[in-house]
């Protein structure tokens, strides 16, 4: 079964109660729910995991290399972690970057991000929607991936 991780950075674990102007009102279990359940829906395997730890959340992705499609909210790495973008890079795995907040309508050092110019696509400001997007569209490239293999 092809599998799909879905990875989220600091304090991403204190959604529901974190700055809810900004963030929204729902939980990370909630949110891994959700995804889960639109990734179960199309026969896909969806693996979950959050820290606070730079260095767990690297292992973690070397854990699960094998792995076919990575949805990755860094939190604040986004704009500080070279390691965390070499650990994607070093497995080489497709992934879509997702922010629930439009940090380019935030303050200035949100606006660099270590992953977008990595990463196949991003979600920016979407909220909680972002995430299933970015689900819906994990689906279609494995989907994707599967026919152009058999074609091959
Ligand atoms: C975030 C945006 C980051 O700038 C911030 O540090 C986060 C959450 C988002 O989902 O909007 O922790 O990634």
């Amino acid at each position: 079964m092809p599998t799909v991780l879905l990875l989220n950075g600091p304090n991403l674990n204190l959604l529901g109660t974190r700055e809810p102007e900004i963030y929204g009102s729902m939980n990370l279990s909630g949110i891994e729910e959700q995804v889960s359940a639109v990734l179960h829906e199309h026969k896909i395997e969806c693996e979950t995991f959050q820290s606070n730890s730079e260095g767990e959340l690297i292992d973690w992705l070397h854990q699960h290399k094998n792995a076919d499609f990575l949805l990755l909210n860094p939190g604040a790495l986004t704009h500080t972690s070279i390691g965390l973008r070499d650990a994607v890079l070093g497995i080489e795995m497709p992934f879509l970057e997702i922010h629930l907040s439009n940090v380019h309508q935030r303050e200035e050092f949100r606006h660099h991000s270590f992953f977008s110019d990595i990463a196949v696509g991003s979600l920016v400001g979407l909220g909680v929607k972002g995430y299933l997007l970015g689900a819906q569209f994990a689906v279609d490239y494995i989907e994707q991936e599967g026919t152009s293999a058999a074609n091959r």
